[in-house]
């Protein structure tokens, strides 16, 4: 509900990502003119920067109807071929988690991509025969959080692909004022850049945080968001200054503890903190490695020294060299 009611309708209410704003506009503007389906887009970058969101923009920027899907949901490939031929010219059909179509499926995805034709096999063993049906010619977009889950004849097939990035600082603070007129909380703007600090760059986060800061404003205090009150319910909710909560700390404190600052594998450090191994590499990782906090290296993943200053543990030095001598060996062989 919340996301719903936060999710920007067009693309004068999304805010940041301007490039790829700017390159959108042009790419639309082309399309509209020429009266053609927009190109393929591909979407990639961590969950909660706005992948979903675009998707949708873009759909009603076209005013076009915008068919949902996802990796996962698509299981055979009767379930793709019934969705491509209920699309309208011109329609969007947005796959989230592309990257986990199957491969059979996939291949049903390349002619109708390419061609906007879906070839279908009638009848079984030698009588078989293949019929193409064509296709109205439709816009794919895509979305991803592992770009290089991706085959390339995949990726090939995408007109437009952008990377979405971590906001910074000044695009975090206004997708919360934006939020707080939405959800018409009342806030101080040192407020606002409190919880901003600690959004981890992530609009996702950055309206989670506002959430439960305004729960806490209108229990603990007046209402309003200040800054002593949101730093106040930020410590509680355990959220630290840079915005890293416990599952980050327990991540770096088994490299750092345990493994004695790494190298150590994905699969060793989600084992000892009992997540899935997708979820620290898709989630967690992607900041802590924007922070310069990880390296990842061929042996794994290594604490950096501003990990270690930020958690207040002193620097082994020894350690450290490790990584480097691994790529050593590595360039050597
Ligand atoms: N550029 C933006 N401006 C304002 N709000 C945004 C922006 N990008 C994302 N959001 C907010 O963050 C939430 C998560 O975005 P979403 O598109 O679901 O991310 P993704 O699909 O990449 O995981 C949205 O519901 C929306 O409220
Ligand atoms: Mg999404």
């Amino acid at each position: 509900m919340l996301e719903t009611s936060l999710r920007p309708r067009v693309l004068d209410d999304f805010i940041g990502q301007n490039k790829i704003k700017d390159n959108l506009k042009i790419t639309m503007a082309a399309a509209r003119k020429r009266d053609e389906a927009l190109d393929h887009i591909l979407l990639y970058g961590p969950p909660g920067l706005g992948k979903t969101t675009l998707a949708y923009i873009i759909a009603a920027e076209m005013g076009v109807s915008i068919k949902i899907t996802s990796g996962p949901a698509i299981e055979r490939t009767g379930d793709l071929a019934a969705i491509l031929t209920n699309l309208r010219a011109q329609d969007i059909l947005f796959i989230d988690e592309i990257h986990r179509l199957s491969r059979v499926v996939e291949e049903v995805l390349y002619p109708a991509m390419e061609d906007f034709a879906l070839d279908i096999m009638i009848g079984k063993g030698p009588g078989a025969k293949s019929l193409r049906l064509k296709l109205p010619p439709f816009t794919l977009i895509g979305a991803t959080t592992r770009y290089a889950m991706l085959s390339s004849p995949l990726r090939d097939r995408f007109g437009v692909v952008n990377r979405l990035d971590f906001y910074d600082q000044d695009s975090i603070q206004n997708i919360l004022q934006r939020s707080a007129n939405i959800l018409k909380i009342k806030t101080e703007d040192a407020g606002i850049r409190e919880i901003a600090c600690r959004a981890r760059g992530t609009p996702r986060v950055a309206n989670r945080l506002l959430k439960r800061v305004r729960d806490y404003a209108e229990i603990k205090a007046s209402g309003v968001i200040t800054l002593a009150v949101a730093s106040e319910a930020l410590s509680k909710l355990e959220v630290d200054m840079l915005g890293l909560d416990e599952i980050d700390h327990k991540i770096l404190h088994t490299i750092i503890d345990k493994f004695s600052g790494g190298p150590v594998g994905l699969e060793t450090i989600a084992a000892s903190i009992s997540e899935e191994s997708d979820t620290v590499m898709e989630v967690y990782e992607p900041y802590l490695l924007q922070l310069g906090f990880l390296d990842r290296t061929p042996r794994g993943r290594v604490a950096t020294q501003r990990a270690y200053d930020h958690l207040g543990i002193p620097f082994k030095k020894a350690k450290q060299a490790q990584p480097g001598l691994w790529k050593l060996k590595d360039e050597e062989s």
